[in-house]
């Protein structure tokens, strides 16, 4: 583990990131540490919106099979460290997550964006509505609104715009500390957050197994364990918002 402490200083707005690390204590595959295969699978079969049209028996298999790991798995400490934090901490707080699971609502976050949409929704084709979702999509699954079989994931897939992304951007432009969780660094818009971040002069502090593909870009640098680093660090620095402020 290389850390530097938390700063003794009163941040006001933090912004959080996540991604496929901070799961991955909790069961849940990450999507590039398998030799580039997703659950036996490579991205651009299951994740892509020119795959669901190839084969859409294909892709609604994958998430249904995502969407039924869900019930084997529960939030790990850094979710819950993370929910803890929010609830205790008295500035502005958002967590984003590029996660489709549903571990950080579990947990208890609040104030949470799946800027990569949500395995327990599904989207009607057609009319766009949204709806939660938690079993299969199969044939014969017709859509509320339409009455056809017209549901698809609720997944932003690689060519899709990713959601929420004004009130991330307002966040991020705002925000004096950004803190990414479990990011490989490889994925655009997430990965140049902590450019924006930083342009806003946000101090800001990278937790990973291990460095990422934009790591240079982080002042701070936390590599070990998300359930075992991330309850450490928030554990300090809400001491040191709380000490700065009584101060
Ligand atoms: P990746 O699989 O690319 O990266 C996961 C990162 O977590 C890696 O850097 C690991 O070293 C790290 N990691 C693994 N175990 C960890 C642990 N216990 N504690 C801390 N870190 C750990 O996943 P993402 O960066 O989330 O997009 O991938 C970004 C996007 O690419 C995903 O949201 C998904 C994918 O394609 C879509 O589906 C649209």
């Amino acid at each position: 583990m290389t850390a530097n402490s938390a700063r003794p200083y009163a941040y006001q707005r933090i912004v959080v990131l996540t991604g496929a690390g901070i799961s991955a204590e909790s069961g849940v595959n990450t999507f590039r540490d398998n030799g580039g295969l997703w659950e036996n699978h490579r991205i651009e079969d299951v994740a892509t919106p020119e795959a669901f049209e190839r084969n859409p028996e294909l892709v609604q298999r994958f998430y249904n099979l995502r969407r039924a790991q869900l019930t084997e798995v529960k939030p790990n400490a850094a979710h819950l460290a993370l929910a803890n934090f929010e609830q205790e901490y008295d500035g502005e707080f958002l967590l984003v997550t590029q996660n489709v699971d549903d571990l950080h609502d579990r947990a208890g976050s609040q104030k949470l964006l799946h800027m990569h949409g949500e395995l327990k929704k599904v989207r009607c084709v057609r009319t766009h509505r949204v709806y939660d979702w938690s079993d299969d999509i199969t044939d014969n699954t017709l859509c509320e609104c339409c009455q056809q079989p017209n549901l698809r994931p609720h997944i932003v897939w690689f060519g899709e715009m990713p959601l929420f992304m004004d009130e991330i951007y307002r966040a991020l432009q705002s925000c004096d500390l950004f803190i990414s969780v479990g990011t490989s660094g490889h994925v655009y818009p997430a990965a140049g957050f902590v450019e924006l971040a930083t342009q806003a002069g946000a101090d800001t502090i990278e937790i990973n197994l291990e460095p990422s593909q934009v790591k240079d870009a982080f002042q701070e640098h936390i590599y070990g364990k998300a359930g075992l680093m991330l309850p450490m660090y928030l554990t300090k620095l809400l001491q040191a918002c709380q000490a700065s402020k009584d101060a």
